[in-house]
């Protein structure tokens, strides 16, 4: 795997694999990867010839109280994860790269980002839109993947590519889970053993009140359950649980058509994300 850090060797690498022929596909991250990733390495080999991931830790997608200097950096593991998964380029840009002196272009995707982590997190998926999109004008890829795990930044993401006629195919991959269930998270790593072990119960109350909602109990009901299942177990605040249009996101009150339940909740100041499809019953 050829590593490379300016946008010069990058399109040159880029080039290469277009003279040899077939696709390329793009997985960016922001490092610290874990299994979640490496699924979408796999997916994107299955999908095209040649995979080039990204790691850049966007200093345009985290507020100023969020976790940005903390946010952990391990680029020499990770490209060893790279090597082992099949990966054929890593894109590694300085922050100066990406954004240099008077950078003053943002691109925002209205609607789907006014609430759920858009409410939570002003200006984050201004930031993600952003750096996704100079990622795929660098690249340009043929296809990119992205977890389910972020399911709005993936709604945020389809909703640009139609908007702005980027013919890139976005490939979503469903959430990769610890044994517990737990979604895994770059952010995992800040939870101590005994929040760690607390925070099962994110998945597990997500998973009952999808279940109960998918065999017809009423959404309000079981989200007020999954609520006070978290808050015993120790979450708080809890930023939202909400049964949404797997596609629009809007707010749905019954599944007539496939459903999401997201939720957002801190453990010991962690911030956690989840979400399950809920899928109608048949008629
Ligand atoms: P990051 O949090 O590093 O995640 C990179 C990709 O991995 C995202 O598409 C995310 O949804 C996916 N991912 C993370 N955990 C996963 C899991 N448990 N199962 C499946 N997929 C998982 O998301 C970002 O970075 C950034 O916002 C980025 C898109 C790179 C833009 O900066």
């Amino acid at each position: 795997m050829q590593t490379v850090r300016q946008i010069k060797q990058l399109r040159k690498a880029v080039a290469a694999f277009r003279a040899r022929g077939g696709t390329v596909a793009l997985v960016p991250t922001m490092g610290a990867l874990h299994a979640g990733h490496m699924a979408l390495i796999a997916e994107a080999r299955k999908r095209a010839d040649h995979v080039v991931a990204s790691i850049f830790v966007n200093p345009k997608q985290f507020g100023p109280n969020e976790d940005l200097a903390a946010y952990p950096r391990r680029a020499a593991k990770d490209a060893a994860m790279l090597v082992e998964g099949g990966c054929d380029l890593l894109w590694l840009p300085e922050v100066e790269t990406m954004y240099p002196e008077g950078f003053a272009t943002s691109i925002a995707v209205s609607g789907l980002t006014a609430d759920l982590d858009g409410a939570a997190r002003p200006g984050h998926f201004d930031g993600v839109a952003t750096v996704v999109a100079k990622l795929f004008n660098q690249v340009r890829p043929d296809i990119a993947v992205f977890g389910e795990k972020d399911y709005q930044q993936l709604a945020v993401i389809r909703r640009m590519v139609r908007d702005l006629d980027l013919g890139i195919e976005i490939v979503g991959v469903a959430t990769q889970r610890d044994e517990d269930g737990l979604a895994l998270s770059s952010r995992n790593a800040y939870l101590d053993d005994a929040q760690r072990a607390a925070a099962r119960a994110l998945p597990r109350a997500l998973g009952d009140a999808a279940t109960a909602i998918g065999a017809g109990e009423d959404a309000a009901n079981a989200i007020t359950r999954a609520w006070s299942a978290l808050e015993k177990a120790g979450f708080g605040p809890i930023d939202y649980i909400e049964l949404r249009d797997a596609e629009t996101l809007m707010p749905v009150d019954d599944v007539t058509r496939p459903a999401r339940l997201l939720a957002a909740a801190r453990i010991g100041g962690t911030r956690l994300i989840d979400n399950l499809p809920i899928e109608p019953r048949p008629a």
